[in-house]
């Protein structure tokens, strides 16, 4: 009989310096195709403020979830640490106030620890149970969004079409390469997604051409725009596009998925040839 593929998760941090600007809903919107799709995805809740977790636990108590990989005390087991939600694809471990004792902004605070690789052996063991891994990120660069990079393949940025918002992705771009010279070389971006777009203002059409022509091809051709769909799903704890299937809102969460598998496929590609050019080039020198 032949072996049983083992999966192997698609592991990506949603992140922004910015609060309020789809961080979360990102992760939400994916979770939510997944379990459409019959995908198994696991979301560590990593912000402190536990909206994600609170969205997908119907009767979320704190207790112990992310926080303890943080915690040099707690020797982390994922089978304990994993909530079962009532969405039978999506699994979370949640976040909570506890997250806070660990947001530390200084490297000097946990350089030496070892700490930023806390997620490191934890997400590799989990990566064979799920296809998704969905890191949602509070709006600072900490120990905790570091880690999250350490441990991911992709960074997702989603940010609101207004300057200000796109302001704090150059100190996540700086985060990023330094994560990727230091931790993680492997590390890709996945994209700028525009989120909470309001079409009727015009300045943010305006921005959202600039933003694409400024980032390239490393901005998504998917935008979501602000909807009272989106909100009233997340309001009644219903991924949108179970919530109300039929709606705009669903056709774009399920764009939104479809353009990230194709960016995905893709930078592997790139990575992967990448790589082989590391191999090929010291075989030739050789000759
Ligand atoms: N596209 C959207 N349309 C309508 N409401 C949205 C949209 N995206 C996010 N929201 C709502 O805006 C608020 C902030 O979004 P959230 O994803 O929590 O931001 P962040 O995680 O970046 O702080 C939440 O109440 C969320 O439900
Ligand atoms: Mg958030």
């Amino acid at each position: 009989m032949p072996e049983p593929t083992a999966r192997r998760a698609t592991v990506i941090t949603s992140l922004n310096l910015k609060g309020g600007v789809g961080k979360t809903h990102a992760c939400w919107l994916i979770a939510g195709v997944c379990q459409e799709q019959n995908r198994k995805c696991l979301v560590l809740d990593l912000d402190k403020q536990g909206n994600i977790s609170t969205s997908l636990l119907p009767n979320f108590d704190a207790g112990v979830g992310t926080d303890a990989f943080f915690n040099p005390a707690i020797d982390p087991d994922l089978s304990t640490l994993i909530r079962k939600t009532t969405f039978s694809c999506l699994d979370v471990i949640p976040g909570s106030f506890a997250l806070e004792h660990y947001n530390l902004t200084d490297p000097a605070q946990w350089k030496s620890s070892g700490l930023v690789l806390s997620l490191v052996d934890p997400l590799r063991e989990a990566s064979a149970l799920y296809d998704y891994i969905l890191l949602d990120c509070p709006a600072d660069i900490s120990l905790i969004t570091y880690a999250a990079l350490c441990a991911s393949d992709f960074l997702l940025v989603p940010l609101e079409a207004a300057q200000w918002g796109a302001l704090g992705t150059q100190h996540v771009l700086k985060t990023y390469e330094h994560v990727r010279q230091q931790y993680n070389v492997d590390l890709q971006l996945l994209g700028f997604v525009v989120s909470r777009f309001k079409r009727r203002r015009k300045y943010q059409t305006t921005y959202l051409k600039q933003l694409r022509e400024h980032f390239g091809e490393d901005a998504f051709e998917t935008f979501i725009p602000d909807l009272s769909t989106f909100e009233q799903a997340v309001t009644d704890r219903i991924p949108v596009n179970l919530h109300s299937p039929r709606s705009h809102a669903s056709h774009v969460a399920r764009e939104f998925f479809a353009e990230i598998e194709r960016r995905a496929e893709r930078l592997r590609t790139v990575r992967d040839v990448r790589r082989l050019g590391c191999v090929r080039e010291p075989v030739g020198a050789v000759a």
